[in-house]
C-alpha cells in the first residue's frame, strides 16, 4: 500500500496509527508524505514514479482535498506511460483501469472521497482544472469525524465553506434531480448550523460529525448533478489570487447567488426554509438566504472584499475564457455570458457587496 498525506500526516500521529495497523494486518507499505496544498502535475508525476518503484497495489490518501486528489490521480494513472499533463489536457485517455484508491478525509470540505475528478494545477499553462474519469472515484471512502478533530480553525472554516457552497450549487445546478436534491438539501441542513459551531470549538464532535456527513453527501450530490458558477470562477480566480479554494468559494457565493436569483430563487427559498430562516414569499426567503451567507462569513471570521486580491481589468479576458469553458459554469442555474461575467467581476473587484 502506498500511504499518502500532507505535512500534518506524521505530526497528527495518524501516520503512526496507520503503520501500526498495517503492520498488525501484515500489509507492506511505503509512505509518501508532504503533498502540498494546490498540488501540481509535477507532484502527480513524482508520485507515479514512486508508485512504480514500490510496486504498491493500492493507494491510501489521508488528508484534505489536495492529498485525496493526488492519491486518486496516482492510482488512476498507475499503468500509464505518458506524463500526467497529457491526460489533464485531454490529449489522452488511460488505456486501462488503474489501481484502487482508499480516501480518508481529514477536513470536511471537497467530498473528493466520493467524486470522479481530481483538481490539479498545470504550472506550465497556468491553469487549475480537473482531471476526470469514472475510475477516479475511490474504491473506499473512510469518513470518520474523529480524523477532523485536529483540523485547524482556518482550514475548518475554508473547507466547510466549500462544502456548503457545493451543497447549494449542486442543489440549484441544471444537472440537479430528485436524487441529488435529497442529498444536497439534507447536506445543507446538517452543515448550516454545524459550521460556525465547528469553527468556534474544533473539539465539538457533534458539529464535526454533521460536517463530515454533510460534506460527503454534498460530494455525492455534485458527482451526480455537478456544480455552478462559483466553482467555474473559483479555479481561475484561485490561481490568480492564491487564496484557499473554500475561501474564494465562500466570498464569491453572495455575488453569484444575486446573479442566480431570477432562476434559482425558488430553490434558494426551499433551502432557506430548511434552516428556518424568516418565512414569507419565495422572494423574501431567497433574499434571506443570501443575507445568511453574508452573516456566516462574518460569524466565522473570513469576510473581506475579494477586490483586495488584486483583480485587474487586464485579467478579465483570461478569467472569463476559463470560467466559460468550465463544466461547472455550464451547469449553473442561470446561463452565463461573457458580458454577465464582466459585470460580475467588476462588482467583485470594486468590493461592491450585492
Ligand atoms: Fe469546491
Amino acid at each position: 500500500m502506498l500511504v499518502m498525506g500532507g505535512s500534518s500526516l506524521a505530526r497528527s500521529g495518524n501516520l503512526r496509527r496507520i503503520e501500526d495497523s498495517l503492520r498488525a494486518a501484515g500489509v507492506k507499505w511505503a509512505a509518501f508524505p508532504g503533498v502540498p496544498a494546490e498540488p501540481t502535475l509535477d507532484w502527480v508525476d513524482k508520485g507515479r514514479r514512486y508508485l512504480r518503484d514500490t510496486r504498491a497495489e493500492v493507494v491510501l490518501g489521508v488528508g484534505g482535498g489536495s492529498v485525496l486528489d493526488v492519491a486518486k490521480a496516482i492510482a488512476f494513472l498507475a499503468h500509464e506511460d505518458a506524463p500526467t499533463a497529457a491526460y489533464h489536457r485531454g490529449e489522452r485517455d488511460p488505456a486501462s483501469a488503474g489501481l484502487p484508491s482508499i480516501c480518508a478525509p481529514t477536513t470536511s470540505g471537497t467530498g473528493a472521497e466520493v467524486t470522479p475528478n481530481s483538481v490539479l494545477t498545470d504550472t506550465e499553462r497556468g491553469v487549475k482544472a480537473s482531471l476526470r474519469g469514472g475510475d477516479l472515484t475511490p474504491a473506499v471512502a473512510l469518513v470518520d469525524p474523529e480524523l477532523t478533530l485536529s483540523c485547524p480553525r482556518p482550514q475548518t472554516a475554508y473547507s466547510g465553506l466549500d462544502a456548503i457552497v457545493q451543497a447549494l450549487e449542486s442543489y440549484t445546478s441544471t444537472g440537479a434531480n430528485p436524487y441529488s436534491d435529497a442529498l444536497a438539501l439534507r447536506a445543507f441542513e446538517l452543515m448550516a448550523p454545524a459550521l460556525p459551531a465547528a469553527v468556534e470549538d474544533g473539539g465539538n464532535l457533534e458539529a464535526r460529525e454533521a460536517m463530515a456527513l454533510g460534506s460527503v453527501m454534498a460530494g455525492l450530490a455534485l458527482a451526480c448533478a455537478r456544480l455552478g458558477l462559483v466553482h467555474g470562477l473559483a479555479h481561475p480566480l484561485g490561481h490568480l489570487c492564491s487564496l484557499p479554494h473554500g475561501l474564494i468559494c465562500g466570498l464569491l457565493m453572495p455575488h453569484v447567488m444575486q446573479f442566480n436569483l431570477p432562476v434559482a430563487g425558488p430553490k434558494y427559498a426551499v433551502a432557506a426554509r430548511a434552516i428556518s430562516l424568516p418565512n414569507g414569499s419565495d422572494e423574501k426567503a431567497a433574499g434571506a438566504l443570501v443575507d445568511w451567507i453574508h452573516d456566516l462569513l462574518e460569524e466565522i471570521g473570513v469576510a473581506r472584499p475579494l477586490g483586495e486580491c488584486g483583480l485587474r481589468e487586464a485579467d478579465y479576458p483570461r478569467i472569463i475564457d476559463e470560467a466559460l469553458a468550465s463544466g461547472s459554469t455550464k451547469h449553473n442555474a442561470r446561463s452565463v455570458t461573457a458580458d454577465d461575467l464582466r459585470s460580475l467581476l467588476r462588482s467583485i473587484a470594486t468590493g461592491k457587496t450585492p
